[in-house]
């Protein structure tokens, strides 16, 4: 410890030298007050990132059209740390503009970051249009993105980047690179942008360093409307499904750099990367917040193999943090927003993640839209059962509100009443209801919205949107009655409704009889055969269920540092395993007893799988057996759960007899498996009797380069 606390002053010192790179910068704009005289009073936010020192090194011109005069805020550090590490500050511009044809704001330096491309200079650019929507009687407000200040990616981790972008007049957004002439920029051949979804996704690896990214961020109206100048001089805006060369009604930056560190040792969430627990809020979700009222966010992650010592945010100006540590690794950040008369009607990025010395969780970006005062709040009651989710909304506390009026998101589900109450039963994957993964929760969410008669001209009923949602543990706690034995898991997911798994020993290959619960820790011999199944249980008929991997570990703990693999990528390592065909839903197997050197008594089988749809040929069920190398394939994740870890154990392997150890006449059993991790580490190989193999996870010297070259 002491000794990465010195690295890390040493690389700070590293980090304070003259120069300051850029690390990005994004900008969102929205109108204010429109004046008599047809004015118009813009706002613009613009975030930028550095290492720190922190400031802000653009400076906005008027590239054409007539912006005005534009008065800046001086620039205020929204987060930061002391060691600087990362910094992010926000300025506020404003102007009153009179004219209303279109204008460019831009702004641009020489010094990107130094970075693994190469890239020079740096240019921000605006384009606002403040002519009246037909749609909204109001200016366009641009599309609202950010990006932490500095994103970390160890090199074997890097899959996906889901970048924020909302628009507050429900305009499609889409993302696209700076470079009007490039889709898969010369810069970033091994990167995919996902246009309409703003997702950076992998081809191919990136080299270790910085990635600079520049992007445009771009609205289109939904439908065909007209934009009309204050001189009354209109033309049409197509919507974008209608329009084979759509025009965007803005464009405004998104601009980030991506660091990618040196592979670590695993990707894992929670073990090797911190990541998100409830309540922290899921990528894309709209909190509420009114002036003057202190809005607060609880941001919540964990990590067992490391510690978290901050987050890094992207939020308003005032926004502040504070931390908390809890047990078991778990660090909070309380990050609390007091919006001003001057942040009325504004829909604010906010953008997190929890870092590591070694990396850093995904980044998550929300919304948080600010109103006059709390919007209206009905009294309601979620009741959430094993396959559905019920809600009761009391109507006294909806004053004036019309039922008749009220919808879930899918229209064709009603809802019903009673004389006091509005009533709504839904089952998880029905009704318009929409499924996360929080990281230890599954969530459920659905919301009822009033709804606009379409023929009225005008409406005098007070609007409700009511949001409501279910949160299921990934894992289940089962009360067990016998203590080494593992109950079965259930486990929650959208489109398989609840099911769960068994993970029995068996007395025989007939399957039939499994040892009784009590009988634990199970006592093998060595060179016994062992009988083991997996079943699911799920009410649908459909499913496959696929076992990925199997590892045998000395302690109750999957990720243990001393494991065996018996079944990797789906695919079988050990040869003394064989398989019984079953039904679909069921995987029996039998292998041969071994044991753990090094005083393990105990040995335990931690397996991890997927149910699929029966017929989904994408699926992971469908693929198999997957050398490395074949794993980047695409799969239709709709058509399958997530992975699972399931559990089996002790079992107690007797301890040598001179006998038994002497019966056995072939000495060393390896399997052919063992070459292909032989490369990361060292496996010390014991042989009693059979198979007996160690594996310890070697200190790797890199780890020390990864603290130089991280900060
Ligand atoms: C815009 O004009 C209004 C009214 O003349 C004034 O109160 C406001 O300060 C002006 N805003 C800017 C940014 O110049
Ligand atoms: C895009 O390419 C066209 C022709 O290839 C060229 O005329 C235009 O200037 C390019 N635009 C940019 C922004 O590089
Ligand atoms: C919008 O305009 C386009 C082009 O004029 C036209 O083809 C399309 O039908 C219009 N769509 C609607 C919904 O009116
Ligand atoms: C555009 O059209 C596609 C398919 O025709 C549809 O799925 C999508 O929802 C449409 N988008 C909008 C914004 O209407
Ligand atoms: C920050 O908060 C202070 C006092 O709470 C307020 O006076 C100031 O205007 C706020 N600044 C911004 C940019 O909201
Ligand atoms: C309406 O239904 C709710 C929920 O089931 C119940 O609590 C309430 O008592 C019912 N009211 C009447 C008048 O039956």
């Amino acid at each position: 410890m002491a000794h990465g606390a010195m690295l890390l002053l040493i690389s700070l010192a590293l980090a304070l030298g003259p120069a300051v790179g850029f690390y990005g910068g994004s900008m969102t704009f929205t109108p204010g007050n429109r004046f008599p005289d047809g004015s118009v009073e813009m706002h613009f936010y613009y975030r930028e990132s550095s290492r720190g020192p922190c400031g802000s090194q653009a400076d906005w011109i008027c590239e054409s059209g007539s912006c005005g005069i534009l008065t800046y805020t001086e620039p205020v550090v929204t987060d930061s740390t002391a060691q600087n590490l990362w910094c992010q500050s926000e300025v506020h511009i404003a102007t009153n503009v009179t004219s209303n044809g279109p204008f460019i704001l831009s702004s641009s330096g020489c010094c990107w970051e130094d970075n693994v491309h190469g890239v020079g200079g740096w240019t921000l650019r605006t384009h606002v249009d403040t002519s009246r929507r037909s749609d909204t009687q109001s200016t366009n407000r641009s599309p609202v993105s950010a990006a932490i200040p500095n994103i970390r990616i160890p090199q074997n981790c890097f899959q996906n980047i889901h970048l924020l972008a909302h628009d507050p007049d429900n305009d499609v957004v889409r993302c696209r690179f700076n470079d009007a002439n490039c889709t898969v920029c010369h810069q970033h051949q091994n990167i995919h942008l996902y246009q309409e979804s703003c997702t950076l996704q992998r081809e191919d690896s990136l080299d270790v360093g910085v990635h600079v990214f520049e992007l445009l961020l771009e609205d289109y109206p939904v439908s065909n409307i007209t934009l009309t100048d204050e001189n009354g001089v209109f033309s049409v805006s197509n919507a974008f499904n209608d329009s084979s060369n759509p025009t965007a009604l803005s464009q405004v930056p998104l601009q980030f750099a991506v660091e990618i560190l040196p592979p670590s040792q695993g990707c894992v969430p929670g073990v090797n990367k911190p990541s998100f627990l409830t309540p922290t809020p899921l990528h894309g979700d709209m909190h509420h917040a009114a002036v003057g009222e202190e809005h607060e966010i609880t941001l919540r992650a964990q990590i067992s193999d490391n510690s978290i010592f901050d987050f890094q945010v992207s939020g308003p100006s005032n926004m502040s943090k504070t931390l908390t540590s809890e047990s078991n690794g778990v660090l909070v950040a309380t990050l609390t927003w007091t919006p001003q008369k001057t942040d009325l009607y504004r829909r604010v990025p906010v953008c997190f993640a929890a870092e590591t010395l070694h990396s850093q969780s995904e980044m998550r970006c929300i919304i948080v839209a600010v109103a006059k005062a709390r919007v209206l709040s009905g009294e309601a009651k979620v009741i959430c059962d094993d396959n559905s989710i019920s809600i009761v909304v009391s109507k006294a506390s909806m004053d004036g509100i019309d039922q008749n009026w009220l919808q879930l998101r899918d229209p064709t589900c009603s809802l019903t009443s009673n004389a006091t109450h509005i009533l709504g039963t839904m089952s998880l994957n029905a009704c318009g209801t929409t499924m996360d993964d929080s990281g230890d929760f599954i969530v459920f969410k659905n919301e009822i919205n009033s709804f606009e008669n379409l023929n009225a001209v005008i409406t005098r009923r007070n609007q409700v949107k009511f949001g409501f949602s279910c949160q299921y543990p990934k894992m289940a706690s089962v009360s067990n009655r016998y203590v080494n034995h593992k109950s079965d898991y259930i486990f929650t997911e959208s489109s398989f409704g609840t099911f769960g798994y068994s993970f029995e020993v068996f007395t025989d290959s007939s399957f039939n009889r499994q040892v009784d619960p009590s009988q634990y820790p199970v006592q093998v011999q060595l060179m016994d055969q062992l009988y083991m199944g997996i079943e699911a249980h799920t009410a649908l008929p459909e499913v496959t269920l696929f076992v990925e991997s199997c590892r045998a570990t000395p302690e109750d703990n999957p990720f243990s540092a001393v494991f065996y693999d018996i079944i990797k990528d789906g695919c079988i390592m050990d040869d003394t395993v064989m398989t019984y065909p079953s039904i679909s839903t069921k995987y029996d197997f039998k292998i041969q007893a071994f044991k753990f050197t090094g005083g393990f008594d105990e040995v335990y089988i931690s397996c991890s799988v997927i149910l699929c749809a029966k017929d989904s040929l994408n699926s992971r069920c469908a693929q198999g057996c997957l050398s490395q190398a074949a794993q980047r394939h695409r799969r239709d994740v709709s058509q399958e759960t997530a992975r699972h870890f399931i559990t089996q154990g002790p079992l107690r392997v007797a301890r040598q007899t001179h006998n038994a150890a002497s019966n056995d006449g072939g000495f060393l059993h390896i399997s052919t498996s063992t070459g292909v991790f032989a490369g990361l580490f060292v496996l010390s190989i014991a042989v009693l009797v059979g198979m007996l193999v160690y594996n310890v996870r070697r200190t790797r010297p890199i780890d020390r380069m990864h603290l130089l070259s991280t900060f």
